[in-house]
């Protein structure tokens, strides 16, 4: 009686920006956090196998495009601009923008109240959007979440932008930083693919469903918030 011969498990490469906890970051020179955990549980039910790549979170997409990697999983935005030109699955996460300030800095309590003062921002993220869309704001691009934080810390910032979970990993880290009372522009995350990839987005998407329905994903929840 022949047993069945194990599946080959086609192998996808993934690529990160794991400087965005708890979504992505480096433990002991490892890649972990709530993407890396979700994209692999994703993967097992997919029957594929991963390996994962960092890099920098702006030369994520043209990575996809030219096929370095097939899939981004960064705390990614799906946006209008994005999704012309990679499609994304079902959000897997809905997020915010928020100011981050020094702790006691009454001043700013609304995305307006940041004109006039010098805000950092992150090289491609939606947050550097957001400002860049508020007149007389005075933008300092960072590389990286953390730069900017160091930054505000050492006030060479008045405040900076970044997206809620990070946020709050960085204000719970770091001395003397708050976030402001402001009202918040909503996004949302999801797993990007090339276009032309259908049934790789198939595949996600039905992982994606299955690790939702089987309380996977409310596990991971937990684990990283
Ligand atoms: N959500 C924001 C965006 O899509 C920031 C994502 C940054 N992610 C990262 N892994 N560095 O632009």
């Amino acid at each position: 009686c022949g047993g069945k011969k194990e599946e080959e498990k086609t192998v996808i490469h993934i690529g990160t920006n794991a400087e965005f906890p708890p979504f992505e970051y480096l433990e002991d020179g490892k890649i972990t956090g709530f993407d890396m955990d979700l994209i692999k549980e994703i993967a097992k039910e997919s029957q594929l196998e991963i390996k994962i790549e960092d890099m920098s979170f702006d030369g994520l997409l043209p990575a996809l495009q030219s096929k370095k990697v097939d899939v981004v999983i960064a705390g990614m935005t799906a946006n209008e601009e994005r999704k012309k030109a990679v499609n994304f699955t079902s959000p897997y996460y809905t997020a915010s923008q928020v100011i981050v300030v020094k702790e006691g800095d009454s001043s700013i309590n609304s995305f307006d109240d940041l004109k006039g003062k010098k805000v950092g921002v992150m090289l491609g993220f939606t947050g550097d959007l957001v400002v860049s869309e508020i007149e007389g704001v005075n933008i300092e691009r960072y590389n990286a979440a953390y730069a900017g934080i160091m930054s505000l810390q050492s006030g060479k910032v008045d405040a900076v932008v970044l997206d809620s979970e990070p946020a709050k990993n960085y204000v719970e880290k770091n001395e003397g930083l708050a976030i402001a009372k402001a009202d918040a522009a909503e996004e949302e995350y999801a797993i990007a693919v090339r276009k032309e990839d259908k049934e790789l987005l198939l595949k996600l998407e039905n992982g994606l469903k299955t690790v939702k329905d089987n309380g996977t994903y409310e596990e991971l929840l937990k684990k990283y918030f």
